[in-house]
């Protein structure tokens, strides 16, 4: 017998043992259609593994930091007493690196799985953007998700301080002061997160949000985000017809393939390959620990923060633009994502329908590209207001030009291909209408039920 075969004979007794004993397939998340084994219906379950990849990472580090700002008495774990005024905060993520086996390929991977992390939920917000999956019965999984990516940008914010670095400390405290600015929640934030304004105080809470209260908040946010995605199934395929169905009826899940264990082992495959990917690039590119704060001897000159908040920095580079300013564009760009689901109301899902949206995804999308690189290039360097427009203006009108051409010759196209068929009419004319269903009376009505 050839080794696949034992292995598949293995593999289907022991899962046929823990199917019958747990009966899994019963309520496990609901069966899904075919057309879903694409990784690009699974962008939210990549984003669920990075957490995964985090979370675990995370306590095995927990094993080792010391979230405290008092000088350390090991010299962090050095024979020489060169580093023993070092923060132990520091000191403990130096000994991480440098003394706990593997300890230098569990820090890195941690630190690139958050940038995977945020990376994969703005990928999966924007597929989720362009394909108005957004649409009616998803407004709630949207708006949570929403929160989602708020939770872990905090994440992310919360996590830069840890190491205790100069270079975190100071790009922290241009984020809080910006975070502090925010109507309402920054006066609410502010006690909490500067304490009793010590930087142990900043220290302390930093570290207690990171670890425990924006874990479990987007644990309990991704359950009910979870429990949404369950009740209404996956979103189909973007369409042009008003009329498309947005939701699977519990007898089309009969023919569909069961979550356990087909798609578990599907997003299982593309965990296991992101695992892989994470470690292998910590293992080529370790990260450095720059300087700990308060290090005279050290010459510091950039403030700057993770790739994901240069824009945000940039923003703030601009003359003119104060903190109030730069925090009410950063709430306005939030609200619009919050309640995107209420603004585009119209029926068809595909993009090359909504052209408005189109524009704003797209602009938005390049406007973020641009600003982080731009950030990432000249850090805290002042720009005039002339240069501003000088290279922001472009963006807006490339992309207005762009989609509105590509509007233009989509609608002309459907135009002839509709004259083509011998009907009239507007767009949405080429669709069939639903075919009528007899009534009770014996009068016919059309077939919209199903709709969502
Ligand atoms: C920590 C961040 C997030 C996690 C872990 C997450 C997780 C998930 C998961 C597991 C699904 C099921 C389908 C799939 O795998 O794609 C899903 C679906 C969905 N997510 Fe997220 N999500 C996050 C952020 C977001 C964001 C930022 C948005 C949009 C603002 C969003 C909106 C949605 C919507 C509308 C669905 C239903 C899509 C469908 O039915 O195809 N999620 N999410």
């Amino acid at each position: 017998m050839g080794f696949e075969r034992w292995f598949n004979r293995v593999l289907n007794r022991t899962w046929g043992f823990v199917e019958d004993r747990t009966a899994m397939p019963h309520w496990a998340l609901r069966p899904q259609p075919e057309f879903s084994f694409k990784p690009s219906y699974w962008t939210g379950a990549f984003v669920v593994n990075a957490f995964l990849y985090q979370v675990i990472s995370g306590l095995l580090l927990l094993l080792y930091y010391q979230p405290s700002t008092s000088a350390t008495l090991t010299a962090c774990g050095q024979p020489s007493g060169t580093l023993s005024s070092a923060p132990a905060a520091w000191c403990s993520t130096y000994y991480v690196i440098h003394s706990v086996p593997m300890g230098s390929l569990l820090l890195s991977s941690h630190l690139y799985g958050a940038y995977a992390m945020i990376f994969l939920a703005l990928v999966h917000f924007y597929r989720g953007y362009y394909l108005g999956v957004f649409k009616r019965p998803r407004e709630f999984s949207w708006m949570a998700g929403s929160l989602l990516l708020l939770l872990t940008l905090g994440m992310g914010f919360t996590g830069y301080l840890l190491p205790w670095t100069q270079l975190s400390y100071n790009a922290t405290s241009v984020g809080l002061v910006l975070a502090l600015r925010l109507p309402y929640a920054g006066p609410l934030l502010g006690p909490f997160i500067l304490a009793d304004g010590t930087s142990q105080g900043l220290l302390s809470r930093m570290f207690a949000a990171h670890v425990l209260l924006i874990p479990l908040a987007l644990g309990a946010l991704l359950y009910a985000h979870i429990a949404l995605f369950e009740s209404h199934g996956i979103a189909p395929p973007a369409s042009s017809d008003p009329l498309q169905r947005r939701r699977f009826t519990h007898e089309e899940d009969k023919k569909h393939v069961p979550f356990m264990p087909h798609i578990f082992f599907y997003i299982t495959k593309w965990a296991l390959l992101y695992i892989g990917l994470i470690l292998g690039i910590a293992a080529l590119w370790p990260w450095e620990l720059p300087t700990y704060v308060g290090n005279l001897a050290a010459v510091q000159t950039v403030t700057e923060p993770d790739w994901y908040f240069l824009w945000e920095f940039k923003l703030v580079d601009f003359v003119g633009v104060t903190p109030v300013i730069a925090v009410g564009v950063t709430t306005a760009i939030l609200l619009f994502i919050l309640f995107v689901p209420f603004l585009d109301r119209s029926r068809p899902t595909h993009p090359r329908d909504r052209p408005f949206f189109l524009f704003l995804g797209n602009s938005l999308l390049s406007f973020f590209v641009f600003m982080t690189v731009w950030g990432g290039l000249t850090p805290g360097v002042q720009i005039p207001l002339s240069a501003v427009i000088e290279r922001l203006a472009p963006i807006f009108i490339v992309n207005a030009v762009v989609v509105w051409v590509f509007y233009r010759r989509y609608r002309q196209s459907y135009t002839a291909r509709l004259a083509a068929a011998g009907t009239s009419g507007r767009l949405e004319g080429a669709y069939p209408l639903p075919a009528p269903r007899p009534t009770t009376a014996g009068a016919s009505v059309p077939e919209v039920a199903g709709r969502d």
